[in-house]
């Protein structure tokens, strides 16, 4: 009942997102958020013992200290000063309900920070930008941002081990149904693991605020069974796709600054300070989660990032239109 209360409370709906995969820490769907969800138990249960003792003994001490009929307001009721038992009991009782917590709390950050991976594992290695997350798989030598795909574990055997990282300012990773919350700290590496027990597109964010898009920084674990995953790293790991009907559009495209900040592998687009766009439209989303990516969303962030997603650091680069519909036409090539 009051997990179902509060998930309801927690429950974050995302367009394009089916509603079982919504944000919500009570339905943890891998071992770590599951062990989180052990301790927010504990925690919340021993806070709740708490308030019921504190605030109990204040509405006693409300009913039967009252004023009663024919008491005079001025007439103060006998004070009593100093009792040893009393202060030692709460100063006591506080210390151990402390070192209990930061036990607890230990024991759940070891397991999922120190856990060693299992022979399956896959290696992610991701860094934190403003506001975007570039995601690397050093085994396969490839590169995407914004989503990750990993296998689903339905035996926790196929855990996904992730390095986390940034290139700017502190991010943090949070999945409420795998993992959370890891800091990604520019010149540290940080670790943490998931294991999607089902398939599907798990919703998370960054938890350390960032900047002014911190609020959009949204990353998605899309979790398929191995063969999926495997048939999805085959088509990752090809280069741009050569349509020659897109001939004068890239022309266009590789005549713009775009090259400068963005790769595209296989072209002369070999810049590292924006996402890769190598396989662009196989992402569900752009702006790391700020538009679902339609042709038409495509075209209006391409003509100006700064309406969707102020303040972001992709500029507008003042295209003309038919500039803009050559660029658009060529970054839909990119399947
Ligand atoms: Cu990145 Cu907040």
């Amino acid at each position: 009942m009051f997990s179902r209360v509060v998930s309801a409370w927690l429950q974050v709906q995302v367009p394009g997102v089916p509603e079982h995969r919504i944000t919500n820490i009570f339905k943890p769907l891998a071992t770590p958020a599951a062990s989180e969800r052990t301790a927010a138990y504990l925690v919340l249960a021993i806070t709740a013992v708490i308030f019921v003792v504190v605030a109990g003994l204040i509405v006693y001490t409300m009913v039967r200290f009252r004023r009663r009929p024919g008491e005079s307001a001025l007439q103060e009721p006998p004070q009593v000063y100093g009792s040893n038992q009393i202060e030692a009991a709460w100063t006591v009782i506080p210390i151990l309900i402390v070192f209990v917590l930061i036990g607890v709390s230990a024991r759940v950050i070891a397991a999922i920070q120190n856990a060693s991976p299992p022979a399956q594992t896959l290696k992610v290695q991701l860094v934190g930008h403003q506001w975007w997350w570039e995601v690397r798989y050093p085994d396969y030598n490839l590169v995407t941002a914004n989503e990750i795909h990993v296998p689903v574990s339905p035996d926790g055997r196929r855990a996904t081990y992730l390095q986390l990282t940034s290139a700017d300012v502190i991010h943090s990773f949070w999945l409420p149904q795998l993992a959370g919350k890891t800091d990604l700290i520019p010149n540290r590496i940080n670790y943490t693991w998931i294991d999607p027990r089902e398939p599907g597109v798990y919703v998370g964010n960054c938890a350390e605020y960032c900047g002014t898009q911190h609020a959009n920084m949204l990353l998605r674990v899309i979790a398929q069974p191995q063969p999926e995953f495997l048939a999805w790293i085959t088509e990752q790991q090809k280069p741009a796709r050569e349509d020659p009907q897109a001939g004068d559009a890239k022309a266009v495209f590789s005549s713009l600054s775009c090259v400068s900040c963005h790769m595209i592998r296989g072209t002369s687009a070999v810049g590292k300070f924006g996402p890769d766009l190598t396989h662009l439209m196989s992402r569900q989303t752009l702006a790391a989660g700020v538009l679902p990516n339609t042709r038409e969303n495509l075209r209006a962030w391409v003509n100006d990032p700064q309406q969707p997603k102020p303040g972001c650091f992709m500029p507008s680069m003042k295209l003309t239109g038919p500039q803009l519909n050559q660029v658009v036409s060529y970054l839909e090539s990119l399947q």
